[in-house]
């Protein structure tokens, strides 16, 4: 199926703020997380059939340092400690993917800074 993209602006946030002062992003802004360990973005994310699929994640990390995050499916942890390496500057965006496997109808994927730095600052997720 043609790819969907997830604005992280219209997500679940947990410990953040949808912002839109760093351009480059798709739809209305993008997420700033809380500079945290555990703060999150959670989608739902549908799929017409049970397989596999790539999660395609842009951000933004305008610092030198990795601000790596668990990328969890249904509650499991798809990649752990998965790198969202500096991209230069927040108006600078990036994208990394993670294959995992969707099961039929309802799922959620959350990304989870695991480093008191948070995440970085996250625009879309696509599916
Ligand atoms: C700056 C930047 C934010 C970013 C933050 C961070 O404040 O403007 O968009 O989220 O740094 O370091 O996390
Ligand atoms: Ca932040």
């Amino acid at each position: 199926a043609a790819p969907v993209t997830h604005e992280a602006e219209t997500a679940t946030v947990s410990q953040g703020l949808v912002e839109s002062n760093h351009t480059g992003f798709t739809g209305d802004g993008f997420v700033n997380y809380d500079n945290a360990t555990g703060s999150y973005v959670q989608w739902n994310v549908n799929a017409a059939q049970a397989g596999p699929a790539t999660l395609t994640l842009r951000y933004a990390n305008g610092t030198t340092t990795n601000r790596p995050m668990d990328i969890a499916v249904n509650g499991a942890v798809a990649a752990s400690g998965k790198a969202f390496a500096g991209t230069g500057a927040w108006t600078n965006w990036a994208t990394t993917t993670v294959t995992t496997t969707l099961k039929a109808g309802a799922n959620t994927v959350r990304a989870t800074a695991t480093t008191a730095n948070g995440g970085p600052n996250v625009d879309h997720l696509t599916v």
